[in-house]
């Protein structure tokens, strides 16, 4: 009730502020979405250039209107640790069909290889970057390293990647799992912002930036977790994988995972109103409304609408479930759409609105298994106007 009645209440602001802009009101009030597509991108298994596993996903719309997906492709194990490829395909058609798999990214040997991983593209420049990192888990190697690869061509071909340890230092970064904003509004407007997280002990989250279109990059504020600098137990406040997304206020909101589940089985929500240069204690709640395991989760914003998927269920990575928000995430409508009931992971968001109109549709990426969370990548296109 409480919920329709805010609802209909921003309708009637936005109808106001779309009479001058000869928008149309009608979109909020029919939100109703519906799977219109999906299909698996990777399977595990070692059925596609011998990979043991796939996992971690990330998908981008690209410059000129198209999808790009990557994952972590595991070459011995399922394990987070050991050698892996990235992995990439693309779609020229809203993800109905997708290219082969190109192995963008090779880390040979290495014990403790690379991790996935955020995506971020510049609609300025039109270059996209991916960020991630080396030695995250200090497995035989002394210097953990945050890599960055770029492409100048929609994601066909991509730059042998460059040390941005070099400027950021050497404190371990694992960026995302998602994808990293481009500044739409003021401050900090065309400001490049990947988020992500420490180690589990020193953990806490806080963001790369860039105020030069990726040239060079620095930190912005961290959010510490507690007790600082040391071993985190259940219940302690730890901060972790994260996903940020702007509002048109301006400000960036980071939704991330609750690792030891400090105060609810629920997602952190931190905001930054000065492009993620602080992020402050007081600007950190806790979110009832989204149940998590403790996990890596989506979130968008599109069209006045917070979008949010994850698995929801406060125990198990199972119930792949997606919510929208016509109150910039304050409240979740009650009329969510479950995805998947069975195994599901790490998933992220993305829609192609930015270039090519499409006001209709988002797309979920995500760790689908009948069992288990590692068996596949899935694509889901959803209509959010219940069009099929
Ligand atoms: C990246 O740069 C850092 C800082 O200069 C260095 O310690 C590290 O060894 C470099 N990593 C790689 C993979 O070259
Ligand atoms: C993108 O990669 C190319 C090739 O390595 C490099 O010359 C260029 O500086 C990179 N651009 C940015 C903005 O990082
Ligand atoms: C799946 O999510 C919905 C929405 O939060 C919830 O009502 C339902 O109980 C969940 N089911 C399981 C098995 O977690």
């Amino acid at each position: 009730m409480d919920d329709v009645i805010r609802g209909s209440r921003l309708c009637v602001v936005l109808l106001v502020m779309n009479l001058l802009s000869m928008g149309s009101c009608a979109p909020l009030t029919q939100v109703a979405p519906v799977i219109t597509m999906e299909q698996l991108l990777w399977v595990s298994g070692r059925l596609i250039g011998e990979v043991d596993t796939y996992r971690i996903p990330l998908i981008t719309y690209t410059p000129r209107g198209h999808l790009l997906a990557f994952s972590e492709a595991r070459k011995h194990s399922a394990s987070d640790l050991g050698a892996k490829f990235i992995a990439a395909r693309r779609s020229h058609d809203g993800g109905y069909t997708w290219g082969p798999t190109s192995f963008i990214v090779d880390d040979g040997t290495a014990p403790d290889g690379l991790n996935l991983g955020a995506v971020v593209v510049d609609d300025e420049t039109k270059n996209i970057f991916l960020v991630y990192t080396l030695c995250a888990h200090y497995l035989q190697c002394g210097v953990s390293s945050v890599m960055v690869t770029n492409s100048s061509d929609d994601g066909i071909t991509w730059s042998t990647a460059r040390n941005i340890s070099h400027e950021i230092g050497t404190k371990m970064f694992a960026p995302g799992p998602g994808y990293g904003i481009q500044k739409k509004f003021s401050p900090k407007k065309g400001r490049l912002i990947v988020c992500g997280h420490g180690t589990l002990d020193e953990d806490g989250i806080f963001c790369l930036l860039s105020d030069d279109h990726g040239n060079s990059w620095k930190k912005g504020g961290n959010l510490e977790g507690l007790p600082f600098k040391q071993q985190k137990r259940s219940g302690d406040f730890s901060p972790d994988e994260c996903q940020p997304y702007e509002l048109p206020d301006g400000s960036v909101v980071i939704n991330a995972r609750n690792q030891y589940f400090y105060h609810c089985r629920c997602r952190i929500v931190a905001y930054s109103t000065d492009g993620c240069d602080t992020l402050p204690l007081e600007n950190v709640r806790f979110d009832e409304g989204l149940p998590d395991p403790a996990v890596a989760a989506g979130a968008l914003y599109k069209g006045g609408i917070t979008y949010f998927v994850n698995p929801s269920n406060q125990a198990h990575r199972v119930n792949l479930t997606l919510r929208w928000s016509f109150d910039s995430g304050d409240s979740w409508e009650q009329n969510s759409i479950q995805i998947w009931p069975g195994a599901s992971g790490y998933s992220s968001l993305t829609t192609l609105s930015r270039h090519i109109e499409d006001s209709e549709n988002i797309y979920i990426i995500y760790e689908k298994g009948r069992q288990d969370i590692t068996e596949s990548i899935a694509i889901v296109k959803v209509n959010l106007y219940g069009n099929i």
